[in-house]
């Protein structure tokens, strides 16, 4: 949603900096066409089932490695055992620009090798959690498009208290590296019909870019 007074940067937490409107509508929209492809496959977009039987609400396809609770492999063994689509050298510019923004420095050495791409219809969340099968202390940087939502940055310590609520919206990139890398995160809730129309997304995006290590 473009408003009238711009929404500026925000660092929500030392190493974490929320950058709105990072992404113009062309970018966005570019974006969206490129997660339409990878949804089909190799590995089809799905939820991803917990180890306790129950489903994940966001549906999620892989790039680079495939993420499974709770590791990650090049085969998705959970969905099939196809092999993972090839993470874009284009993402991992995109990966670099981010970080520069969010840090105001250029890591050339930022490589980042999985993505993982949420689709949130208007009834998903996903609970507070670390990001934390990376073998890698490397940033991770979040790329929102389509609805918006609200958005929980917390701490490291416990899924509880002080956490930060953010409402990220369409464009909107948040990196979160150095001492709030293994921070607990999650989307409480999902802003259904914010979305600009133009996109012909009914839901919203995230794309998170992540260092595996591996
Ligand atoms: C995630 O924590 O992996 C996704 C966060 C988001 O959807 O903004
Ligand atoms: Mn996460």
């Amino acid at each position: 949603m473009s408003s009238l007074l711009p929404r500026e940067p925000v660092v929500v937490a030392p190493g974490a900096v929320h950058v709105p409107e990072w992404l113009d509508p062309e970018r966005q929209r570019d974006v969206v066409q490129a997660c339409r492809e990878w949804a089909q496959g190799p590995v089809p977009m799905r939820h991803t089932r917990m180890p306790n039987g129950t489903q994940m609400s966001v549906q999620t396809v892989c790039l680079g490695w495939h993420w499974m609770p709770y590791r990650y492999s090049r085969t998705a063994d959970d969905v099939g055992g196809a092999p993972v689509a090839p993470f874009p050298s284009w993402l991992a510019g995109l990966g670099r620009d981010a970080v520069e923004t969010a840090y105001g420095e250029r890591d050339e050495s930022y490589e980042p090798d999985a993505a993982l791409i949420n689709f949130y219809d208007s009834t998903a969340k996903m609970g507070m959690h670390q990001d934390k099968e990376e073998q890698s202390s490397a940033p991770v940087v979040s790329l929102s498009i389509g609805d918006s939502c609200l958005f929980r940055f917390g701490n490291t310590e416990s899924r509880g208290r002080p956490w930060t609520d953010v409402r990220l919206e369409s464009g909107d990139l948040f990196v979160f590296g150095g001492p709030s890398r293994f921070a607990y995160h999650g989307v409480m809730k999902t802003f259904s019909g914010t979305a600009d129309s133009a996109l012909g997304l009914n839901g919203r995006l995230n794309i998170t870019l992540r260092v595996t290590g591996l």
